[in-house]
């Protein structure tokens, strides 16, 4: 048992007490994570202290702004485990991040009849790029399938990572069934077949620790805001040899060495894919995040979700009608459980719920290939992070008991 005391942490989310938000029960942390204050008050002492704009002044306070915003480079690097702080470009979110992969390097090496291989597990973010860089190079998608009951890949699907494959992009965790993949042994099968491995590491970083070198990945792709930071700001992390060789994404602003009237080169590595005028707060936000998670330490996180999984998702399945789907054992769940009720359409699932305050995701969970191979082309779906409460989850139970009878059924 780890002695953090986790009934204190949440006295750090003020969200909680707002007035507006009295009695919230916020189990919607798949889609964003609620925000301590030390991130609000890193954000905030950045405006009121050090805000220029960063990389082009040549005076103090724009020096400032640039330290600030490399010292959260390098607490990110040091947060994934990347060898050196140049291996993490700021973008806005996952899906950027997995844009800019898709246009600055999958654009340059896929070629007619090469194999860009996906699960079905996929969020769309890690899918549309991947269909644009296939339709445009003539290649063909790939999809790993898993098995319906548990959501676990067999082994006989990896047989089709072969020579073919030039990329191989997965999820660490899935959005919808909470499962996580295992990405070492599938970098590991990428590399053997000459193949990059791209992770998707949305959902993974706020609840385990995530190491990039461990992993053996080429790129791992993530969003701030699932880990406490503020929204419009998440990374890409790269192997360093391999952005050297890749061209920007987008282009404008300082990214440059020299800009003539006809061509331009560009700066070093990061800052060759980091155009316009950057993000810092979001940056110095993210920073305060790492520091915020390493304090507590990821042992302890896990400890405290999985037992607060256990404890909701065995709640769930004793509910007649209630079905979660995915892995019977819920330390394979990542905090998320996703679900149906008989005859009850999930968005009136999230309805009801709301009117007691509780906020659930429902629909397709920006997932609708995996909808389609469960069957399922909505759901609903609870995700708990460290700051929710045993006691939150006897009052989720208890409304969840009664959703039923609130449409009209008898039992
Ligand atoms: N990707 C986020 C989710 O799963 C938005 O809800």
């Amino acid at each position: 048992m780890s002695n953090v005391d986790f009934s204190k942490l949440r006295n750090d989310f003020p969200l909680f007490s707002a007035k507006e938000n009295s009695g919230l029960i916020y189990f919607d942390n798949a889609a964003t994570s609620q925000r301590p204050i030390q991130v609000i008050d890193a954000v905030s002492e950045f405006y009121k202290r050090d805000n220029a704009n960063p990389l082009r002044g040549l005076y103090d306070l724009s020096m400032r702004a640039t330290d600030d915003y490399e010292n959260a480079r390098s607490t990110v690097a040091k947060f994934i485990n990347a060898k050196e702080a140049s291996e993490i470009i700021f973008t806005r979110n996952t899906s950027e991040s997995l844009n800019l992969i898709a246009y600055s390097y999958a654009m340059q090496n896929v070629t007619e009849g090469d194999e860009i291989v996906i699960s079905i597990m996929e969020h769309h973010s890690n899918i549309l790029p991947w269909q644009m860089v296939a339709k445009a190079k003539n290649a063909k998608l790939v999809w790993l399938e898993c098995d319906k009951e548990t959501g676990v890949i067999p082994e006989t699907e990896y047989s089709k990572i072969t020579p073919k494959a030039k990329i191989v992009s997965v999820t660490y965790v899935s959005n919808v069934l909470g499962i996580t993949n295992p990405v070492k042994k599938i970098a590991e099968l990428a590399h053997k077949n000459g193949a990059v491995m791209v992770v998707d590491g949305a959902q993974a970083l706020p609840h385990k620790k995530v190491d990039v070198q461990d992993i053996g990945c080429d790129f791992l792709a993530f969003s701030g805001h699932k880990f406490l930071a503020p929204t419009g700001i998440g990374g890409l992390y790269a192997k360093k040899e391999i952005l050297e060789k890749m061209n920007p994404f987008l282009r404008g602003g300082e990214m440059i060495e020299y800009v003539t009237r006809e061509s331009a080169t560009y700066a070093e590595v990061p800052h060759k894919f980091e155009a316009g005028t950057v993000n810092v707060g979001g940056a110095v936000g993210m920073k305060a995040a790492c520091d915020y998670l390493s304090a507590i330490g990821f042992d302890a996180i896990e400890e405290h979700d999985n037992a607060l999984c256990e404890k909701l998702i065995s709640g769930m399945r004793k509910i007649p009608h209630v079905h979660v789907i995915g892995h019977p054992n819920a330390k394979n769940h990542c905090g998320i459980a996703t679900f149906t009720i008989d005859d009850v359409h999930p968005h009136d699932i999230s309805s009801i719920l709301d009117t007691e305050h509780i906020a659930v995701r429902a629909g397709h969970h920006c997932a609708q290939p995996l909808g389609a191979y469960l069957g399922l082309p909505a759901t609903a779906r609870a995700s708990l992070y460290f700051y929710n409460t045993e006691e939150e989850v006897d009052i989720f139970l208890s409304k969840l008991n009664n959703v039923r009878s609130w449409m009209g059924y008898k039992d």
